[in-house]
């Protein structure tokens, strides 16, 4: 009994710490130089609940929670775009167990946590290759994407079934489509009209791009968007993500000096 009281009590002065954290960071992060565009791969999963002696699904259930709080935070911050890699065109690689409990997380959290996104003005934009989805995946996506339709605030595409490469094989394809049916010539072929091909056609790339549990590869992720974007490591898996390590991201993000090939005024 005792040592859960004291238990209790770490936990309470760690999350008073945390507060304190929390609230230091805001003061420091400029309002005026924030990303207009987050990226991030929510990595580490499996290996939070192995090391725990969990098995792998516990990890993504975990992960949830930590969707849930970045979220909300880009969303009270006013951040305009929020890229999430939930499921590559790889994954389908893994045991169909573990599939399976992702489609099943999907579906769960689009139908859990509608009403709090709606009422966070949150817009739900799928990006990869939903048709290869189960249909329940896609009803549930279809959902949220109808429901949170008008929304203004945060745009939070969903990459599901996402694959860097196909994405742009899919954007050479529709490219290809309208120089068949002459619609579009070779010579307007530009880097502008291939953006406007891809999944997150008419947004800006990401700013930032987060990938937490230690991995430093882009693994097949919006390979063109990525070309300016800042990069940001941690080695938190992402179960334990919360606002705090997003802050860190930010207030070391808006100390970088972002030149996009050029040279800085005085230099
Ligand atoms: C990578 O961790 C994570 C995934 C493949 C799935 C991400 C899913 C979530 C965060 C929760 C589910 C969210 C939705 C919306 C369905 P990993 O399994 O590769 O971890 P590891 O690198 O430690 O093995």
């Amino acid at each position: 009994m005792f040592n859960q009281i004291v238990r209790f009590w770490r936990r309470k002065d760690t999350e008073n710490c945390a507060e304190a954290e929390v609230n230091e960071l805001i003061k420091r992060i400029d309002k005026n130089k924030l990303p207009c565009h987050i990226a991030i791969i929510m990595d580490g999963n499996g290996r939070w609940a192995l090391r725990r002696g969990l098995t792998r699904s516990y990890g993504h259930r975990a992960g949830i929670e930590a969707l849930r709080d970045v979220v909300r935070i880009c969303s009270e911050l006013g951040i305009g775009f929020l890229t999430l890699y939930a499921f590559s065109t790889e994954n389908w690689k893994r045991p169909q167990e573990e599939i399976d409990i992702l489609m099943n997380l999907l579906v769960e959290y689009f139908y859990k946590e509608i009403d709090e996104l709606c009422e966070n003005g949150v817009r739900v934009h799928p990006i990869g290759r939903l048709a290869e989805l189960p249909a329940s995946a896609r009803k549930a996506i279809d959902m949220a994407v109808q429901r949170t339709r008008e929304n203004k605030g945060l745009t939070m595409n969903l990459a599901f079934n996402y694959g860097g490469r196909n994405e742009i094989v899919d954007a050479v394809r529709a490219i290809a489509a309208k120089l068949v049916n002459g619609t579009l010539r070779i010579e307007q072929i530009s880097e502008k009209v291939i953006s406007d091909h891809l999944y997150t056609a008419g947004q800006p790339d990401p700013d930032l791009l987060i990938r937490p549990s230690g991995d430093l590869r882009i693994s097949n992720f919006l390979l063109w968007q990525l070309a300016y974007t800042e990069f940001w490591f941690s080695s938190v898996m992402w179960p334990d993500f919360r606002r705090i390590h997003i802050l860190q991201a930010l207030v070391d993000y808006q100390q970088r000096e972002r030149r996009f090939g050029g040279l800085n005024k005085g230099t």
